[in-house]
Parts: C-alpha cells; structure tokens; sequence
C-alpha cells in the first residue's frame, strides 16, 4: 500500500468519490511527488519545494472525503486540520504551529505501533518466560500450604508441577508445561501479576492548550511528580496475562529514541497537512469579534507553510518540505481574500464540481460505504430486508437536486437529510414491523414526499 502510483491512488478514490476527478487527480499527483522527491539525489532534493494544492469547491461535494481516503492510502504522515480551530496566538485556541506537533505525535505513534508488531516474536518469547516463572516459582522455595499456586497447582491436577520443587526435573518440567502454555491448555487458569497504573485520572482534567508552545507537556510534567510506577496487582487468566505481558516486553524492546528521530525525519522528508476549512479564517480587515485575529491566524501559518522551525518537544521539526493541502468552500469569500502571501503558497488550485441528479444516483449506490447499503445494513439488525427500486433511487436524486436548486445547495449532503425523512418511520418501528421484505420503490418515495415537495417552505425547514 505504500507507493502507489498516481492512476492506482485515483482508483482507491474512485471507491469512494463519485466524480472530482481533476481534484483527485491533483491530490494522486501530489502524493507521488513525496515519493520522487525522496528518491532525487540529496542535493537536489533539498532544492525540490512541495507544491501547495487548494481545492475550491461548494460544500457537500466531497472535499474532506477526499482528505479522509487519502490518509489511508498513503504510508507519509498525514494529518487533517480545520483552520477554524487556530487563532492566534495570545488568543483563546490552538496555536498554528500545534499542527506540526500533532503531526509529530501521530507520527511518533503510527511508527511506535509498528516498531512493537515487529519485535512482537521476541515479546511473546520473554513474555512466555514470564508466564512460567509465575506458574513454576524457583525451584526450592516451597509455598505455604493453601497459597494460590498450591491451589492451581490442584485443580491443574498434574503431578509434574510439584516436581518443580526437585531442581533437577525443573527444566524438564518447564519444557512440559511451555508446550501446554503454548497448546492453550493453561489459557484459563489465574495467575497474579503486576500492571502499571497508566495514568492517574486526575491528571487527565487538564489540558495541554496554552502550555504546548512552551514544549511542555503538562501530563508528562505532572506524571512524573506524581508517584511512579504506581502498579496494582490483579489476578488474571494465563491468556490474558500472555497479552498484557507480551505488550510489556515489545514496549521494552522498542528503541524509542530512535523511533523518535525516525519520526522526525518522516515529518520534516514526507509529511503532508491537509488544511481543511481554510475558507473559514479569510475575512475584511477591520471586522468584528471573530474576525480580528483571522488574518493574524494567516499570518501565524505563513512561516510554517513557507518552511520554518518549529519546537516541539522531541525537537526541532523543519517544515521546509512539508506538503500542505488546503481545501474550503469560498462561497462567500475567495481565495483571494486570503492575504497574498499566502495566496502565494498555494500555487495550485483545483475546482470540484458542484454535483447534480446523476451524480446522486451514483453517489447512493455506487461507493464502498454508500449511504442506501448503510441503511439496508442498519436495517437488516432488527431483521428487516430493505431494497430499493432504481426508479425510488432516480426520484430521491431527482428531488433532492430539486432542492438544492430552489434553497441552499448543500451537495451531497441533502443525500443525508432527505433519506432520513423518507425512512423515518420505518426507522423507528423496525423493531415492530411484521412485514420483513420491504421495498422501496417509486411510490413509497412519491407518498413519503408529497408534504415537502408541495410545500417550498416546509422543505427548507424539514430537509
Ligand atoms: N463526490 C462525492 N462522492 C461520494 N460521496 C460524496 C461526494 N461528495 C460528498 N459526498 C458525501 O457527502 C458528505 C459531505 O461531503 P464532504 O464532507 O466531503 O463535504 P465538503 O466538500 O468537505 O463540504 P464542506 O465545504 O461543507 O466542508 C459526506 O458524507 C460524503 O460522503
Ligand atoms: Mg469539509
């Protein structure tokens, strides 16, 4: 899944995204070029700067859709932002740099995860090790009569166990019960073991807003005042303890300094910002309340677009060459609005179009996750076989073009409201209904929409 090529990541798309294929195609070109440039001699490649991509496009056309299927589709780091959520710094909010720590962070995390599952063999081996020497204490000491492990020892009902007291079978025994161990055989008995308290509640009230351009972790900070390795002892079952032992040992083997460089390195060579909601901080100069500090969150992000330094806590990251997509509805505003600066770091620009009644139809069937099959999934839970006639799928698109061109047009999203008044009722007596095969065909459409397709002003209120 790593590299694709620009034809195959549009294909994943296609899965997805009905249409938009110049912006898809943009986006798949954008994606390759990280790989290229990482395989261009090192002198050349510090040269080759990212080009910065907007989409513009209506809303509910599949901006952020895109944004989300391209996360999984591309082994750089990648990280989704909506502007809105940064003011300035001073103000109330996330400072702009944040969005290259938290690309850090999930970065960190995403090779953390994959570090563990590499060394997993090896942590189940030692975790195995582990287990045995809770079941099989060392050879002469003898447990007071009625401790658990004589207990276990009972209900195991295997006489080899005892033989563990006598050094000179103890190995031999241990090789016995490991190939129980490992046949599953010992998964249900109780063992006791120690497991660190991850973190105190407490702690968690607070946030780290505020503190985060210090480069301090406020958690960590208080975690580590706090009395450590604050462990309890639980009783568990042998599988459960091969588990949260086994997560232990890879925790152990993982060389986190060095994940910690790779990480950065991955950031600052591949790295990609999906900028969403940008349209959201353009705004006159010379506004009121939100809009004061919307050209200061501008201002704030050029630097970082245009490649600067930013401190984090593991270290200077350098965001010289980091890729950032923006996307934003502009109805109101344009890119233009945006100071020029910025504008300026964004030299492509791609338009999605605004979807109409053929675009519906495919929008409600074609896709992995069309919205028709979730609610048919949804439905068969409480039993119920729900289809829908091609004529009822023609009729919804239809008016819910319809709709979009006489109030707001809120793109595929109209999709969302307009199914949901047309299958409220069945929604709600599902649980009830006798009849299990229903379909949905022209007629139940045409009934189930009379009242708002009469009346324009219902509609604006009830889709
Ligand atoms: N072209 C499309 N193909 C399939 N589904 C789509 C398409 N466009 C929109 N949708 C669906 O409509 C919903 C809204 O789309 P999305 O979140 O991408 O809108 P957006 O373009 O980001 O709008 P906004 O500007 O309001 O943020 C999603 O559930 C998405 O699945
Ligand atoms: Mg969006």
């Amino acid at each position: 899944m790593s590299e694709l090529k620009p034809a195959e990541i549009v294909e994943e798309l296609d899965k997805y995204i009905i249409g938009q294929h110049n912006a898809k195609r943009s986006v798949a070109i954008a994606l390759r070029n990280r790989w290229r440039r990482r395989q261009v001699d090192p002198e050349l490649r510090d040269e080759i700067a990212p080009k910065n991509i907007i989409l513009i496009g209506p809303t509910g056309v599949g901006k952020t859709e895109i944004a989300r299927r391209l996360a999984r589709l591309t082994d750089s780091p990648f990280y989704k932002v909506e502007a809105s959520k940064f003011t300035e710094v001073g103000y109330v909010g996330r400072d702009v740099e944040s969005m290259v720590r938290d690309l850090l962070e999930l970065t960190i995390n995403m090779l953390k995860v994959r570090e563990q599952e590499a060394v997993q063999g090896k942590a189940r081996e030692m975790a195995e090790e582990r287990v045995l020497d809770l079941l099989l204490p060392e050879s002469g000491t003898r447990h007071p009569p009625g401790s658990d492990l004589q207990a276990q020892e009972q209900d195991l009902n295997t006489p080899e166990i005892y033989e563990s007291e006598k050094p000179a079978v103890s190995s031999e025994t241990r090789e016995k019960l490991r190939r129980m161990l490992r046949d599953g055989k010992l998964d249900h008995r109780q063992v006791e073991i120690d497991v660190q308290d991850k973190s105190s509640p407490m702690v968690e009230v607070f946030s780290n807003t505020g503190m985060e351009e210090m480069g301090i972790n406020f958690k960590d900070m208080l975690g580590s005042l706090m009395p450590r390795g604050s462990s309890r002892r639980r009783r568990v079952t042998v599988a459960e303890a091969m588990e949260i032992l086994t997560q232990e040992e890879a925790q152990g083997l993982v060389d986190m300094d060095k994940v910690v460089q790779d990480a950065i390195e991955k950031v600052e060579q591949s790295g990609i910002i999906f900028l969403d909601e940008l349209d959201k901080i353009t705004g006159k100069e010379g506004g009121q309340g939100p809009d004061v500090s919307r050209e200061g969150v501008q201002r704030d992000m050029l630097p970082i677009v245009e490649g600067s330094t930013v401190t984090t806590k593991h270290g200077p990251v350098n965001t010289d060459h980091i890729l950032f997509i923006a996307s934003g509805a502009f109805h109101t505003s344009k890119p233009s609005d945006l100071i020029p600066e910025l504008q300026g770091r964004f030299p492509i620009r791609v338009e999605l179009d605004s979807l109409g009644k053929q675009d519906f139809v495919r929008i409600l069937t074609e896709p992995k996750n069309a919205l028709l099959l979730q609610y048919i999934a949804l439905l068969r839970t409480e039993g119920l076989d729900v289809s829908f006639a091609d004529e009822a799928i023609e009729e919804i698109s239809r008016f819910a073009e319809t709709v979009n061109n006489q109030t707001e047009n809120i793109g595929a999203r109209r999709l969302h409201t307009l199914l949901e008044h047309l299958l409220e009722d069945i929604l709600f007596d599902a649980p009830d209904m006798d009849e299990k095969k229903i379909v949905i065909d022209q007629d139940f459409v045409d009934e189930k929409l009379r009242d708002v397709k009469e009346d324009e002003d219902l509609s604006r209120y009830i889709l």
